[in-house]
């Protein structure tokens, strides 16, 4: 457990809180058959209730091996493998998961991270397209963003070359055209939103920035340290939303 904790970047005064608080063995053995079950699908059907402790860190660290051979089995490289996975080594807090049910899909075998960007297989309307996210760990500069995009296709074409994938998509508050109001066109989120397409508002976005940027619940004091703090507190101030908002490019 100590090795896996490690390996995925799991902190070690955290790994002694996880270590220290056990899930129960029982709920443990369903919810690794779940996972074990959904390894290799584009779709998780194993969900993590509000409360469920250290039960998805657990479960999660125990099918690890588990998908790193699946990884192995179709060339993945170790290190992107390992990049993809230190995602849940950031995401511990007090022995537990910050939102478990986001790790489904690293775990399915469906994300990986190449780069800055981390993206996930999945179909629309019956075409194979990647749905690309971005984690929260240092700034989103231009050029890190193209080679990320430039290592996609390849790199799918050669793990998955069963899929084709021609498109990329993007459902994030980052893609919303109000930000331009606010920011320098010149900064990292405007630049890297124009690389989309826009297509459609999908949904509110307030309570979601004010816990990517500020990592506050929702309905805190907001912090006005920088010029996008400023921005969301201002705009929410006078009334107006944030929107999710799906955009797309090719690949
Ligand atoms: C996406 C992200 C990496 C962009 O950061 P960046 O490269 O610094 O962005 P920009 O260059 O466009 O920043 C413009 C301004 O916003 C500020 N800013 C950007 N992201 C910020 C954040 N998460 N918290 C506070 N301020 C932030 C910058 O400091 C800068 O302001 P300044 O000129 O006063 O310093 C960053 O916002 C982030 O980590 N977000 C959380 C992850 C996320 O939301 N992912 C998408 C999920 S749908």
């Amino acid at each position: 457990m100590r090795e896996l904790m490690q390996w995925v970047g799991i902190p070690e005064a955290e790994q002694a809180v996880v270590l220290a608080s056990p899930p129960d063995e029982q709920q443990l053995a369903a919810a690794v058959a779940e996972l074990r079950r959904d390894l290799g699908t584009l779709d998780s059907r194993a969900g993590w209730p509000p409360g469920s402790g250290t039960l998805p860190l657990y479960a999660y660290l125990t099918v690890l091996p588990g998908v790193l051979a699946w990884h192995a089995a179709r060339g993945v490289p170790r290190e992107v493998s390992q990049a993809t996975m230190r995602q849940l080594g950031s995401r511990v807090r007090d022995g537990e998961i910050v939102r478990p049910y986001w790790f489904a899909r690293h775990f399915r075998g469906s994300l990986y991270r190449l780069g800055r960007l981390q993206f996930d297989r999945t179909t629309r309307h019956g075409e194979p397209i990647l749905d690309i996210h971005i984690p929260g760990d240092g700034p989103l500069n231009s050029e890190a963003c193209d080679n990320s995009l430039t290592a996609a296709r390849p790199f799918f074409a050669k793990h998955f070359p069963a899929e084709e994938y021609k498109r990329a998509v993007c459902t994030s508050w980052l893609l919303d055209p109000q930000l331009a109001d606010y920011l320098p066109e010149d900064s990292n989120i405007l630049r890297f939103q124009h690389r989309f397409t826009p297509e459609t508002v999908v949904s509110q976005a307030d309570d979601d920035v004010i816990t990517f940027v500020f990592d506050l619940p929702p309905g805190a004091d907001l912090p006005r340290r920088t010029r996008l703090q400023r921005a969301i507190a201002d705009h929410l101030a006078q009334g107006k939303h944030w929107h999710h908002v799906t955009g797309w490019l090719p690949l």
